[in-house]
């Protein structure tokens, strides 16, 4: 399959289908980044200096128990909630596991809307609060590390280590801590490559330091580091994270990743390199199976033909989607998809089921927030309209 082929096909949809009006716009607009397809363990790089990671979990579990604190940022809209629900569910399955689930230590949502909403007696939840307005330039996302900054200042945190975690994360089995001799480990995102964006790196990664290939291909989740890392590294992202925002060159060239970048370059000015481990995600639908994977992130939408084809920027006749459900939970027991849909796909939509069967109440969490919920869906829209041009620039 031609993935760029693909990605044309999405953003004419994309176009078209907000131009119409018609489109109710995303969150996570990563999805347009396609990654290519995976074939067997190689993974192409051009960056050069990519060590991946492979094996020797046994090895990380066994060098003692160092538990990690699951920390999740989200926002309160429903659609943040509904994903923060069937996230939390997991964790507490995986946990419960018993052998493997060892090192995994306690949970919170970190919720960056300044006010509690009512998934505070369900989800163990602290509360920060957002910039100030006007800050995130419209970018939601530069919330982010101004919430790690303030939990790790506040919180009384137990564990050692932390795994910065998303709502659209779904543990498939009990995760071990996977750090080795105090490197942090990170998911290597495709799309991050700083080799090809050293003009701009340099503006933030002066030429003493070295190479830009010093800067992780990274965004800072899924990562699990020492908490004493993280709260160096955390004021230093946040200001850079601000910093390229009010860039305008920069903020054109990084677009909605920009965020992920401004991590990877403030771990790298303090000299904190990850190690890059693919294993640690999937990301349906273009990730075929889960195998010794422990993370399904779904920020892509899975379209599909009854036939089981891959319609990917076509609504299929059969999809999951998460952004088909931004004002309220979805629905309970989703169809399951046609024969022929990869083993990843089929595996998410049936987690999901066995979360939203499980959890009490879970048709009641109505929206209750509709001023946040407009601004939330304008400022997606037009979001979704750069990175449509982003998208066509750097990948047709
Ligand atoms: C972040 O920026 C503020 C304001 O410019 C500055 O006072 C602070 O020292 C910076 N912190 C870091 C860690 O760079
Ligand atoms: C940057 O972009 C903003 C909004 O597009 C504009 O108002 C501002 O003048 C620009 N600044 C510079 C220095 O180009
Ligand atoms: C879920 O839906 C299927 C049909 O798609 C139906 O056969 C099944 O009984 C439903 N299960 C529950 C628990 O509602």
């Amino acid at each position: 399959m031609n993935a760029r082929k693909e990605i044309g096909r999405a953003s004419q949809f994309l176009a078209a289908a907000a131009g119409l009006g018609l489109f109710f716009a995303a969150f996570n607009f990563a999805a347009l980044f396609v990654p290519p397809r995976r074939e067997g363990s190689s993974v192409a790089d051009d960056d050069g200096r990519i060590n991946w990671f492979t094996g020797d979990r046994e090895l990380a579990a066994a060098a003692g128990k160092r538990p990690f604190h699951v920390a999740m940022t989200a926002m309160a809209d429903p659609y943040s909630r509904w994903q923060c629900r069937i996230m939390y569910y997991w964790y507490k399955r995986a946990k419960a596991a018993g052998a493997g689930a060892e090192e995994m230590g306690g949970f919170t949502r970190v919720l960056h809307s300044g006010e509690a909403d009512d998934l505070m007696g369900e989800i163990p939840t602290f509360v920060v609060n957002p910039l100030p307005p006007g800050a995130d330039r419209g970018y939601v996302v530069l919330n982010r590390p101004w919430a790690f900054v303030q939990w790790l200042e506040r919180a009384e945190i137990q564990e050692e280590y932390i795994l910065m975690a998303e709502p659209d994360h779904i543990f498939v089995k009990p995760l071990p801590n996977l750090v080795r001799e105090d490197r942090p480990v990170a998911y290597p995102f495709f799309y991050i490559r700083p080799a090809k964006q050293e003009k701009i790196l340099r503006k933030y990664y002066p030429e003493e330091k070295g190479p830009v290939t010093n800067i992780d291909p990274i965004g800072n989740s899924p990562v699990i580091i020492k908490k004493s890392a993280l709260t160096k590294i955390a004021p230093t992202w946040m200001n850079m994270s601000l910093e390229m925002k009010m860039d305008n060159k920069t903020d054109k060239a990084f677009g909605w990743v920009l965020e992920m970048y401004a991590y990877a370059v403030a771990s790298a000015l303090h000299g904190v390199h990850h190690i890059l481990y693919k294993d640690f995600m999937i990301q349906p639908p273009w990730d075929l199976s889960v195998g010794e994977t422990f993370i399904i992130h779904y920020t892509y939408g899975c379209d599909y033909s009854l036939k089981g084809e891959l319609t990917y920027g076509k609504i299929g006749e059969w999809r999951f989607d998460k952004r088909s459900y931004l004002k309220g939970p979805l629905p309970r027991n989703l169809s399951l998809p046609p024969p022929g849909v990869p083993e990843s796909v089929v595996t998410l939509v049936k987690m999901v089921n066995e979360a939203t069967a499980n959890i009490p109440g879970w048709d009641d969490d109505d929206d209750d927030n509709s001023e946040l919920r407009s601004k939330f869906e304008e400022l997606n829209e037009l979001h979704t309209l750069k990175l449509i041009q982003e998208t066509e620039k750097n990948y047709i």
